[in-house]
């Protein structure tokens, strides 16, 4: 599986999309937001007046989601502007995505965007004057370099960089399991570690030769709490996916040794991991490294359906290797549906871990 080809959210505006599925992921946004917040004024502040604030979201997706971290960016840095008496700025903002991302529903919404940010900015006289804002949308890989040198001031990524750039080599042993769980071998444990070292390395090499001096990242990653390795978490969301194709497989309706041969490219970081590798690469600080949870069912929003929602980030995976044909989507969800019926323990215990680091470029 290629996964720079393969991984994508569910686009478009539909019942199934990641933009009508995200809710959860919103929350995330939210909770972290005094972390940004901090990180962005610390970063104005070390500003020369009047420059075009460059800032880049990697791993946007679409749907509302995707201006949300942009939209409070740049609400905190324009406060802080007004309450020093500087002049009205610049924003430059990107939006960055794999290349099959539904950047078509991004630009949609960049009216409904522009608009927000107009009244975000009504002053109290009732005249708008919203910071000059201008959007572009870049598609490629965030594990490759993306933007020239020094040109980005703030980096923001939230749930993309817990995906890693290929499901890790050797492998092959993993039978029965989609994921990591406690009955993976050792040496598949070893693997997937290495492959999300290995990534996170060379994000953070690309990313400090894109940042300008003195220029700031916060990233949000699913991630674990401690060291425990298989301690259950969104991972067992993965465990109630290899057991719904378990029973697809009784049914005869797949093909074992397809569902073998089908592991997940993603990783869960513990902080202690996260630290590790930062200060072994060497290009970054740390100034915050947090970790908060959420329930997977803690939306209580009746918009929000959590096997929707996990639908709209597990199916494009589950159709590139399956294919559409030889599995129907629409089966695999309602048997996942079943087998979380079945369980009443299955939703409490998936609980996502966030791993959050707000890190500083040394210069
Ligand atoms: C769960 S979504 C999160 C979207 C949004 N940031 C949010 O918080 O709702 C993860 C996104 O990261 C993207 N992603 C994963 N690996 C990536 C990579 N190597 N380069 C760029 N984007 C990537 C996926 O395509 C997906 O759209």
């Amino acid at each position: 599986m290629e996964v720079s080809k393969v991984l994508h959210m569910n686009g478009g505006m539909g019942d199934a999309s990641y933009a009508k599925n995200s809710l959860l992921q919103q929350k995330v946004i939210l909770m972290t937001k005094s972390i940004t917040d901090e990180a962005i004024s610390s970063l104005y502040n070390n500003l020369s007046p009047r420059e075009t604030i460059c800032i880049a979201d990697l791993g946007c997706s679409s749907g509302p989601n995707t201006f949300l971290p942009v939209s409070q960016l740049i609400q905190t840095i324009d406060k802080e502007r007004e309450n020093k008496g500087h002049e009205s700025l610049e924003f430059h903002v990107f939006l960055n995505d794999l290349p099959n991302n539904d950047f078509d529903t991004i630009f949609r919404l960049l009216p409904t965007f522009h608009e927000s940010l107009r009244k975000q900015n009504m002053g109290e006289d009732g005249l708008f004057d919203p910071p000059n804002c201008f959007v572009t949308g870049v598609a490629g890989s965030f594990y490759t370099r993306l933007f020239p040198s020094n040109s980005l001031h703030f980096v923001h990524s939230s749930y993309g960089l817990h995906w890693l750039s290929q499901v890790p080599d050797g492998i092959e042993n993993n039978k029965g399991n989609v994921y990591l769980t406690s009955t993976s071998p050792k040496s598949v444990y070893k693997a997937y570690y290495e492959q999300y070292e290995r990534d996170f390395v060379s994000f953070l090499k690309y990313r400090s030769k894109e940042l300008m001096k003195n220029g700031r990242m916060v990233l949000t990653m699913l991630g674990r709490k401690n060291e425990d390795r298989f301690s259950k978490g969104c991972s067992h969301e993965w465990e109630l996916l290899a057991t719904t194709l378990k029973l697809l497989i009784a049914q005869e309706l797949i093909d074992e040794e397809k569902v073998d041969s089908f592991n997940i490219p993603s990783y869960n970081p513990s902080p202690v991991e996260v630290m590790y590798i930062v200060e072994k690469e060497r290009s970054f600080t740390i100034d915050v490294l947090k970790t908060s949870e959420i329930q997977r069912n803690s939306c209580d929003d009746e918009k929000y359906n959590m096997v929707k929602s996990f639908r709209s980030v597990a199916e494009p995976l589950l159709v590139s290797h399956f294919g559409h044909d030889e599995l129907n989507m629409d089966q695999v969800f309602h048997k996942y549906n079943e087998v979380i019926a079945n369980d009443c323990k299955a939703i409490e215990k998936i609980m996502f871990v966030n791993v959050t680091v707000s890190l500083a470029k040394i210069n």
